[in-house]
């Protein structure tokens, strides 16, 4: 443990597996103080015990979750000084096949969330005049796509916007809002998405020669809550071994 997160709080939404578990845990290496939120209750609470951290099952698609989930962490530990939200679902399905009920559910999750935790953090952190928001987008969506990506890339696109517009509205109150971008990172969603033999295609076409690993995402995940990050804001990092070149 190195401290460069030392006694911050922390909550990651998302955090029980893949991507938010290697966030949560590199937050812990670093001496933050964390909560899990997520909807998987089992994952969540292994992974909180490990961490000693405390978990809370949470549905960020719903006020009332997202509100729960930041008020659990500041009734913890007094206060929230970064919070990660990381929960997405990417379902594959053509557009013409996509329901309005599947549309709107990828929305409620990717977005819908990501507005309603921020929202929730919101007051604390500007009684604080200090915060860190940090959102998972993709490059999904923002710069490249694929078919069966419809509502998955314009969740992703979407966070973008949200993401200057939150970092222009809380810049006065000490709180920055920025976003990682993804490339293909190899988690139990994106394995249980994809083949064995696309996965290897994949990581040959990526200039570094393999896909992204969670470790690799938390890294930048670290440094944007860090100190080192204090002047950045409204702005993304794409972490995806060169594909988008
Ligand atoms: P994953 O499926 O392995 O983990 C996602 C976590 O979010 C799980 O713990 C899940 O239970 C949780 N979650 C899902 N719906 C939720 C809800 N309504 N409320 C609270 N928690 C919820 O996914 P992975 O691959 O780790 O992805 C994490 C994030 O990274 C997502 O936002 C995804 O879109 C994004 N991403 C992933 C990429 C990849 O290649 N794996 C590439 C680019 C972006």
């Amino acid at each position: 443990m190195t401290g460069r997160l030392k006694d911050r709080a922390a909550l990651v939404v998302g955090g029980a597996r893949g991507i938010g578990a290697a966030i949560a845990e590199r937050f812990a290496q670093e001496g933050a103080r964390l909560v899990l939120a997520d909807v998987e209750e089992q994952a969540g609470e292994e992974r909180a015990r490990a961490l000693n951290a405390l978990f809370v099952r949470a549905d960020v698609s719903q006020p009332d979750d997202a509100e729960r989930a930041v008020e659990l962490t500041v009734a913890q530990y007094g206060r929230i000084d970064i919070l990660v939200q990381n929960a997405g679902i990417y379902p594959w399905t053509l557009i013409e096949n996509i329901s309005p009920e599947e549309w709107d559910r990828v929305f409620a999750v990717n977005m819908r969330g990501t507005f309603l935790v921020a929202r929730a953090a919101l007051s604390h952190m500007k009684a604080q005049k200090y915060g860190r928001m940090i959102f998972t987008s993709s490059i999904t969506g923002p710069h490249v796509t694929s078919p069966g990506h419809g509502h998955y890339s314009a969740t992703k696109a979407a966070i973008n916007g949200f993401i200057r517009a939150a970092a222009l509205e809380f810049a006065p109150y000490g709180i920055t809002v920025n976003g990682i971008e993804p490339g293909n990172i190899l988690t139990e969603g994106m394995k249980a998405h994809r083949s064995e033999a696309f996965i290897q295609q994949m990581a040959s076409s990526i200039p570094l020669g393999r896909l992204g690993t969670p470790e690799d995402v938390a890294n930048a995940f670290l440094f944007l809550a860090s100190d080192e990050a204090a002047y950045i804001t409204g702005t993304t990092i794409v972490v995806d071994g060169g594909q988008l070149l």
